[in-house]
């Protein structure tokens, strides 16, 4: 049946009421004392001057000044909504998730967002779209922190404040708000040339979704599944909307972003109250566990890569229904606090090394924007699992644990049942093997092949979609300033695709580098022989 509403009462987690901010009937104070006035401050006579003394006055502006909490360093703008996954248990062979058990029904909330825009920007903008979902299980939270987008700008988590501080808006005139269209971006993407096959993505109609409901998302890391048997196997998560994918035409988005700039939001909310509630289903491609943790020669750790859906199919695990708006933006989609430290057992991580910045990330941001570390308390955050931590005191601590001892074992607050130790229902890391290695600060010789699977992309678009590409490249590089930045950048897209970048230098008026010639003042790439043979052209 329908989930219970959400209440800041709590009373949709069982935990007793802890926020008695709207009962009784009469406008009081935030101690309770009853109020006859809230329109007029105290004064010395009608016409006299405000008194110091006016608590109220100096409690309401009090609080009204700091309502504003920070907006997220990323991924600002966003609309969320409640819903319920239910498991087909089509993958109860490679993982032990209890919510993955054939039948089972488990809460959802969602978050969909842009990336670089600030909270205000515009739904419509080219950009990637986040799609994180947060599963409250019966083992505690899992979240799926994703993109509509298969893979990543950058492999390695350590530039992730270089990519951001590229995509933003300019630090001296901060503009343009959420576009790719300017020097610093087109700057990073031609120089750290990984980054030139989510690029792509963004430049294809995928940049400019209809609607949230038409968006795929994807985990883009490859995940380690752990099974009743303890047997591993590696996976990428994939969502499928059921209303199918589908863009706006760059001249829409031109429309829909000035008449309606909260158009996604508004599709969205309208579609959950009209009962057409939207529907993904989760479905997973899967590989072997082997040391070498690539499939088919593709490296599963490098987040820039896929593997197509030819080489391993997408097997459907579950299904996504969005059946409720939030009923406080604030509360629920603006506090809540995804993380892909999140897992439950049966889902655990791999070595990609942008998955393990992200692992310190999130948390760490949270911190500061929701303002110390008891976020997992605010409501939309609270697992439905029973909570039994260590951790104590804090900003907002909302909890009044009782005991006196803190730590386990103890022989004080009552003896030792303390954890599962072995227990199968304990999330435990999967021991995986480490290859004997050194210290480095260096990156595998597979992360060096920065085009082919741009290439891939780019032979796979109909006539049509390649037209869009080539008018969106052709576009926001020609609102760069800097012509040395065009240049490299097409000397990029002569790596991908010759008539890709023959038609972009003719769009901007720039002479079309060499396709084959060397990427001289860009990484060299012992993979770029290989570009056009590893992958049929069509
Ligand atoms: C926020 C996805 C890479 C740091 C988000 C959100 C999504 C997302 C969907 C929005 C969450 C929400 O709705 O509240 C991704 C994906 C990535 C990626 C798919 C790559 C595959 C990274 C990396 C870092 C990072 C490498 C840092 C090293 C952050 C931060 C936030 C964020 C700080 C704001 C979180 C908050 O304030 O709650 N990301 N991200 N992300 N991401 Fe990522």
């Amino acid at each position: 049946g329908e989930p219970a509403p959400y209440s800041p009462t709590g009373r949709h987690t069982g935990n007793p009421p802890q926020s008695r901010a709207q009962d009784g009937p009469y406008l009081t104070t935030a101690q309770g004392a009853r109020l006859y006035d809230t329109d007029h401050s105290l004064k010395a006579g009608p016409r006299g001057p405000v008194l110091l003394q006016d608590h109220h006055l100096r409690e309401k502006i009090m609080h009204f000044d700091h309502e504003r909490i920070p907006e997220r360093v990323v991924h600002a703008r966003g609309a969320g909504a409640h819903g319920v996954f239910q498991a087909y248990g089509t993958a109860e062979g490679v993982t032990k998730a209890a919510f993955l058990r054939k039948g089972t029904e488990t809460p959802v909330f969602v978050r969909f967002s842009t990336v670089l825009g600030s909270r205000g920007s515009a739904d419509t903008v080219r950009d990637t779209r986040g799609f994180a979902t947060k599963f409250y299980t019966e083992e505690g939270v899992f979240d799926l922190v994703g993109n509509n987008i298969p893979v990543f700008f950058i492999q390695d988590a350590i530039k992730f404040p270089d990519v951001i501080h590229a995509g933003k808006p300019h630090p001296d005139r901060e503009i343009p708000q959420a576009q790719s269209a300017h020097d610093t971006f087109w700057d990073f993407v031609s120089l750290h040339t990984e980054a030139q096959h989510h690029t792509m993505w963004n430049m294809s109609d995928r940049g400019i979704p209809r609607s949230y409901r038409t968006m795929e998302g994807f985990g883009v890391h490859t995940f380690r599944l752990v099974n009743a048997e303890g047997a591993t196997t590696l996976v990428k998560f994939h969502w499928k909307p059921k209303l199918g994918v589908h863009s706006q035409l760059w001249e829409e988005a031109q429309i829909t972003g000035g008449v309606d700039p909260d158009f996604h939001r508004r599709d969205l909310a309208d579609a959950i109250e009209a009962g057409a509630h939207p529907q993904w289903e989760l479905g997973i491609q899967t590989f072997p566990d082997t040391p070498e943790q690539t499939f088919e020669g593709i490296d599963l750790l490098d987040p820039t890569k896929i593997v197509p859906e030819e080489l391993a199919p997408v097997r459907p695990i579950g299904l996504l229904t969005l059946n409720r708006n939030p009923s406080n933006f604030f509360a629920e989609t603006e506090q809540v606090a995804f993380h892909v430290g999140h897992l439950v057992p049966g889902i655990d991580v791999t070595d990609d090394p942008l998955l393990a910045g992200r692992l310190f990330s999130y948390l760490d941001t949270q911190i500061t924007r929701l303002a110390g570390p008891n976020f997992h308390q605010i409501p939309i955050n609270r697992p439905h699992a029973p909570v039994n931590d260590m951790l104590r005191d804090g900003f907002h601590q909302q909890a009044v644990h009782s005991g006196v001892a803190p730590y386990k074992p103890n022989s004080l607050d009552g003896g030792c049942p303390f954890f599962a130790g072995a227990d199968t229902a304990a999330f435990i890391e999967t021991p995986v093997e480490l290859p004997a290695s050194r210290k480095v600060r260096e990156a595998p010789a597979s992360f060096d092949d920065h085009f082919s699977q741009a290439r891939l992309f780019w032979l796979s678009m109909s006539p049509v979609e390649r037209e869009h590409i080539i008018t969106a490249y052709t576009f926001e590089l020609g609102k760069v300033y800097d012509n040395a930045i065009k240049e490299r950048q097409l000397r990029a897209l002569a790596h991908i695709d010759a008539e890709l970048c023959a038609r972009v230098a003719e769009g901007l008026g720039l002479p079309a580098p060499e396709p084959t010639g060397p990427l001289a003042d860009v990484r060299p790439s012992p993979a770029l022989s290989q570009v056009g043979q590893e992958w049929p052209a069509d």
